[in-house]
């Protein structure tokens, strides 16, 4: 499928794959680039030329401009190459970590504008499905966005963000504006529906699903109803969320969070799918622009 949020880290019945031994106090760890095979470096560029050859009416502007930032296609880029070229535009940093982490240590990397990528790449076997974010996941879905000055700064604030919902007891409901935004988020933009959730935009099947299918529901962004909203994280989507801007998605969530979550708190869930009466939902892209 896709990145899961990393809220899912020490739960289920598996410990996360990766080397968890050589890593820092913050999770951070070499990226180790020598010891990828010359296999690995061939998956990966068979994993981005998949992605890349439907970007093209489906994915957001942002995202297809800043695709090319991430190098040569055809092997696992250099993390530190890629830092560099990322400091320069938005002040963020790429760090290797050896896979899914604590979640009190992903928020404040990322409120050091420093983005967590896996160091593993997924087997052979995995080529279309995985169920733990990995490094192609990681660098493709993620990576590209952070080039842009305003879904960089969200990520910082959402990092911020992220550290006082511990305090707050309120990660779970956080944890649902990550998953319907940064993963599976989806804008209205002049050509029509487009994605930038990175589980979308690395995921096969999902990126054409998400924004052409008829079957999921599109609703408009609402802070309160996302948080309220349960997600699937074995199947497609069944319920999508519409930004009009990256802007509208940093000014909505600006405000202090703390009387928010308690009026989620107080409000019913939503499943899955589930679309709330009078509710109007945006219609699927037609693939005509
Ligand atoms: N404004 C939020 C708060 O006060 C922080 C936040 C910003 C969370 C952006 C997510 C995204 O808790
Ligand atoms: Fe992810």
């Amino acid at each position: 499928n896709h990145g899961v949020a990393p809220v899912t880290y020490g739960q289920g019945d598996r410990p996360p794959r990766g080397d968890y031994a050589t890593a820092r106090e913050d999770y951070t760890c070499e990226q180790n680039w020598s010891a990828y095979t010359p296999a690995e470096h061939d998956l990966y560029r068979r994993l981005y030329e998949r992605q890349a050859s439907q970007l093209d009416g489906l994915a957001c502007d942002e995202f297809i401009d800043a695709v090319r930032h991430l190098g040569a296609p055809d092997r696992i880029p250099r993390f530190d190459e890629l830092s560099e070229s990322l400091y320069q535009r938005t002040k963020w940093e790429v760090v290797a970590v050896p896979g899914l982490i604590p979640e009190e240590a992903f928020f404040s990397l990322l409120a050091r504008r420093k983005f967590p990528v896996t160091g593993w790449l997924r087997k052979p076997e995995e080529f279309d499905y995985i169920v733990e974010p990995d490094v192609f996941h990681d660098l493709f879905g993620h990576v590209p966005l952070l080039f842009n000055p305003v879904f960089a700064d969200y990520m910082q604030a959402y990092g911020a963000g992220g550290m006082k919902a511990s305090r707050l007891d309120a990660c779970e409901l956080l944890a649902r504006l990550y998953w319907y935004t940064v993963e599976f988020g989806l804008i209205h933009t002049p050509k029509g529906i487009r994605a930038y959730g990175a589980g979308i935009l690395s995921s096969a099947g999902e990126l054409r699903y998400s924004v052409r299918s008829p079957e999921p529901s599109r609703v408009g962004f609402d802070l309160q109803r996302m948080m309220r909203s349960r997600y699937k994280i074995d199947t497609y989507q069944a319920t999508y969320f519409v930004i009009e801007s990256f802007q509208q998605l940093f000014d909505a969530t600006a405000p202090d969070f703390t009387p928010i979550y308690q009026a989620v708190r107080q409000k019913e869930e939503i499943e899955a799918g589930a679309v709330l009466p009078g509710e109007k939902l945006y219609s699927a892209d037609s693939g005509t622009n």
